[in-house]
């Protein structure tokens, strides 16, 4: 369904140009003529003073549950467009055909917010295309356990990586449309995500469930926020003034408006107005007459409602709503919109494993190939809840794999999860059989409309018998996996040679895959989660509790805590070559607050092919007056380097990210400290080292 925005010249665009003439009137010291000092300057402010209290409060809630897009009225006698809203991280869903991108994880795992940038601008252009204006997306929820439902929207488990991926895709989807970060806060369980409290203490929020909603707000100026449907510390985030008033609009100076999540996301009225919620999602339950009642009984000031509805006209004027859409539908689904979906399924995709050079497949050696699994031919993108899309085609792995071997290689294509004794001969006969398997929309996914959260970590016990089975009948087992976290793989990764983790690649998945087994493309995901050796390795995660406590440390913080070591490790991912990291410099090794270090280092390909490398950089804090991390993401740089090729590679380091929250001064310190920094290729391969000292301890103000 599509609905297209009205699109006339409006009032909006007269009063911006007024406004403009009298910014260059003001900025040439001219004053209002008269001398009375009378003149209204601020279109927002003369518009909304046109609106009666009615036409006010229509803005302030959804108008009706039907969708996408989820529309939001404006004021047509005044020219004020509609919001049009449409889900979702994975691709646009108002409208079938859009381009279906990776997954979040799966983009998380190209470590490359430049290109996540572009997936932002595909979705903002097909969204502006198909008549919306504001995309429910970034998901932004740390993925503080694997088990987590909705753990395929996110980018991953660390905070710096979460941030810069999330700013990339705001910015790149804000060149067309609103983008609506989502879910604030601390939503990170699906079964009881209506009701559950979180208990979560003021350094852990500020530390780790905050810095990449503040970086999207701060730094990519996100236009919109939607909060979250659970409760943190006792209180709804729709009605959350800690978290709406306080942080987002009075600390972080955000001038753009908070959405609640949908229907159960707005619990109450006045509450929630007084805690800064602008808009009741999809429709007016406890805004609407509820609210206008508590206006005219005094419950809630005029001004508030003032402030809410000049949040939304400033955002529809910044983003000129209403205007016709810069792009017409020829950018849906268009080839270089293809090519970025693909773009991203390839270089979000981890080899995880490579013994004995399985990979890449020769095609020229190859005369006969098997492709196992019950997974290989099915479309499996991932949830069907909210983050669903309609592409107009999805490429299976062995559709991607049959068009890159041609007809010159027999594929035996076996579609099941279990081998009979028929097929023995089949898979023994094979030069090399791919086994395409691991989690579905069935495992995992949105609470109420899909899955939910995930029961077990490991893989069914069919699947891991079908991939036992056929690695016990030949020693060429390559598994692709699919899935959207972590799943744990000690029962049966021994037993392979090789393991690439496609996450849900998206429409152009299956010639993703068919690019990396091949060699066409070099593999160059690195893992942005902890795949841990047992589910007891990580912190417990109840998804039917109402009542749960975040702890400071999940993911790699908790592993390395904890003195365990991962099965695989955050930030690990093999490529076809091989590289060396060289020569850690810094332009200071003594910095003060404020300061911006930077870090250099030398990669180089001393492999045979051309490929991608990440250089991380992570960060300890000996001798701090606080517990901390062992070790820290702080920054990190994706570089593609020819075979013999060597790059220097420069990494920024702002000092004030090294600060802690201190809770008693309710402010960022940077400490005096001898911080080291460690910079490699994983979370546990950081070959070089240098220090930096920071003398004296300072509040800092962080961006
Ligand atoms: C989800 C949101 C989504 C909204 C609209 C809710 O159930 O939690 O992420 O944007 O539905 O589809």
């Amino acid at each position: 369904m599509k609905k297209r925005m009205e699109q006339r010249t409006s009032v909006l665009t007269t009063l911006l140009s007024c406004a403009l003439i009298i910014a260059a009137f003001w900025m040439a010291g001219c004053s209002d003529g008269d001398g009375t000092g009378e003149i209204v300057l601020d279109p927002i402010d003369e518009l909304v003073s046109e609106m009666t209290l009615e036409e006010k409060i229509a803005q302030m809630a959804g108008s009706g549950p039907g969708g996408p897009p989820f529309s939001v009225p404006g004021v047509e006698r005044l020219g004020v467009p509609t919001f049009e809203m449409s889900d979702g991280p994975r691709g646009v869903q108002a409208q079938e055909g859009t381009t279906q991108l990776p997954v979040g994880m799966a983009r998380g795992a190209t470590w490359d917010p430049e290109l996540e940038r572009r997936v932002g601008e595909v979705m903002g252009s097909e969204l502006r295309a198909a008549g919306g204006n504001v995309l429910l997306a970034p998901t932004i929820n740390i993925l503080n356990h694997p088990s987590w439902g909705r753990a395929q929207e996110t980018y991953g488990e660390d905070v710096h990586h979460l941030s810069r991926m999330g700013v990339a895709f705001v910015e790149g989807v804000q060149v067309y449309a609103l983008a609506n970060v989502k879910h604030y806060a601390a939503n990170n369980i699906e079964n009881t995500r209506f009701d559950v409290d979180v208990n979560v203490d003021e350094r852990t929020l500020r530390e780790i469930y905050l810095p990449h909603f503040r970086a999207a707000v701060l730094e990519a100026k996100a236009a919109s926020v939607m909060t979250a449907y659970n409760l943190v510390n006792g209180h709804y985030c729709a009605e959350n003034e800690p978290l709406v008033r306080e942080i987002l609009k009075t600390q972080w100076a955000f001038d753009g408006f908070a959405v609640s999540d949908w229907f159960l996301g707005t619990r109450s009225t006045v509450p929630s107005a007084l805690a800064g919620l602008d808009i009741e999602m999809p429709s007016a339950m406890h805004y609407g007459e509820s609210l206008l009642e508590a206006v005219r009984g005094g419950e809630v000031s005029e001004a508030l409602i003032d402030d809410s509805v000049k949040r939304m006209v400033r955002k529809k004027l910044q983003f000129r709503l209403d205007e016709p859409s810069p792009v017409d539908e020829s950018v849906i689904a268009s080839d270089e919109h293809l090519a970025v979906a693909r773009e991203a399924a390839v270089k979000g995709s981890v080899l995880l494993k490579n013994d004995s050079a399985a990979l890449p497949l020769d095609k020229s050696a190859l005369t006969r190939l098997a492709v196992v699994g019950l997974l290989a031919d099915t479309p499996n993108t991932g949830d069907t809840g909210s983050s669903n899309t309609t592409p107009s085609f999805i490429v299976t792995p062995l559709q991607g794999i049959e068009e890159a071997v041609g007809s010159e290689v027999t594929i035996d294509h076996l579609g099941t999860d279990t081998i009979d004794p028929a097929d023995e001969a089949v898979i023994q006969q094979a030069d090399a059989v791919i086994v395409v398997t691991g989690l579905t929309a069935e495992d995992e996914g949105e609470g109420l409309i899909g899955a939910g959260d995930r029961l077990e970590l490991g893989l069914s016990s069919e699947r891991v018998a079908l991939i036992q089975d056929v690695a016990a009948l030949n020693a060429r087992t390559i598994v692709v996996l699919e899935g959207g976290s972590a799943i744990t793989m000690g029962d049966w990764l021994p037993d392979v040679e090789a393991l690439l983790m496609a996450w849900y690649p998206g429409q152009m998945g299956g010639h993703a895959i068919a690019d990396l087994l091949f060699g066409d493309a070099n593999p160059s995901g690195k893992l942005p989660l902890t795949i841990p050796k047992s589910v007891d390795d990580l912190p417990p995660f109840d998804a039917e509790s109402s009542s749960v406590t975040y702890s400071y440390f999940h993911g790699y913080r908790h592993i390395d805590r904890e003195g365990l070591d991962p099965e695989l490790e955050f930030g690990f991912g093999l490529s076809y070559t091989t590289f060396a990291v060289d020569n850690l410099n810094a332009d200071l090794s003594n910095a003060v607050a404020g300061d911006v270090v930077v870090f250099s280092v030398e990669v180089s390909n001393t492999g045979e092919v051309a490929g991608a490398e990440v250089v991380q950089l992570y960060v300890t804090y000996p001798g701090s007056a606080v517990e901390r991390a062992d070790l820290e993401l702080k920054g990190f740089q994706k570089v593609m380097l020819e075979p013999g090729e060597t790059q220097t590679v420069e990494i920024e380091l702002p000092v004030n990210s090294l600060a802690y929250y201190e809770v008693s001064e309710s402010a960022w310190v940077l400490e005096g400290l001898q911080y080291e920094v460690h910079v490699g290729r994983s979370s546990r391969d950081l070959p070089l080292s240098a220090t930096l000292t920071v003398e004296e301890a300072r509040p800092v103000a962080l961006y």
